[in-house]
């Protein structure tokens, strides 16, 4: 049995930055579910394809040349897409937006759905996104949905952007985290939700540092 534990959420929650540090702690592969959405949505994006497309955009998603390489010392994963590096470019808001809207198709997830499901190998899995536990993922023994109030999100967002060298600012970024998780949560396919078996963890006044050991806990019962 490969153990798997799946941590769900909305947009800057911190699922990224916890799953980074759950997976190495455990020495468990790592899913980025989100980020395979997002260099679809790019990949489809310099083809021209638009979301009506639904011939091309399945097509597309059988033949994603798409390759993540880790580099557990640096807890960076760098993401190919035909070949070139685009990690930086999938961290956008402009790409997250893309993705968020193809995310809404529901023969598109379903045919990302193995390419998801093939991250599950020995000795473990952290696999972060919006539907791990509730649909990719269904039979996990671990599963966590964080949640934190809209307005620290955006801060964290935002943060996050602007490390990266990414501009922004704090009314625009809210704005942009509001209409994502509203379109992802009330799409109709895979919404955003947590399982009915995750353990629920409000992150708005904890540290990250406090959201892993909450994690490791439950993992480690
Ligand atoms: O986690 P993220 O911000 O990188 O995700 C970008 C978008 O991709 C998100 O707004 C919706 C979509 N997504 C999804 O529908 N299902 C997932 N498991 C992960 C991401």
């Amino acid at each position: 049995m490969i153990p798997v534990l799946t941590i769900d959420g909305p947009s800057g929650v911190g699922k990224g930055t916890v799953a980074n540090i759950v997976a190495s702690t455990l020495n468990w592969n790592l899913l980025d579910s989100g980020a395979i959405y997002r260099a679809f949505a790019l990949a489809a994006s310099k083809r021209n394809i638009t979301i009506k497309d639904t011939k091309a955009l399945l097509s597309l998603a059988s033949n994603l040349n798409l390759k993540f390489v880790s580099d557990p010392e640096n807890k960076k994963l760098s993401v190919y897409l035909d070949n070139v590096e685009v990690s930086s470019e999938l961290r956008t808001e402009k790409t997250a937006e893309l993705a968020s809207k193809f995310a809404l198709i529901g023969s598109l997830r379903e045919s990302l759905l193995i390419r998801q499901q093939r991250f599950k190998e020995l000795p473990g899995l952290v696999a972060d996104g919006r539907d791990m536990g509730t649909v990719v993922f269904k039979d996990a023994p671990f599963k966590v949905f964080l949640t934190a109030n809209v307005e620290e999100r955006a801060k964290r967002r935002l943060k996050q952007l602007q490390d990266k060298g990414i501009a922004g600012n704090i009314s625009h970024t809210l704005d942009e985290v509001k209409k994502r998780d509203e379109r992802d949560a009330s799409r109709k396919h895979s919404p955003l939700k947590p399982a009915k078996d995750a353990l629920i963890i409000d992150t708005s006044n904890l540290t990250i540092n406090e959201v892993v050991t909450k994690v490791m806990t439950l993992v480690k019962v």
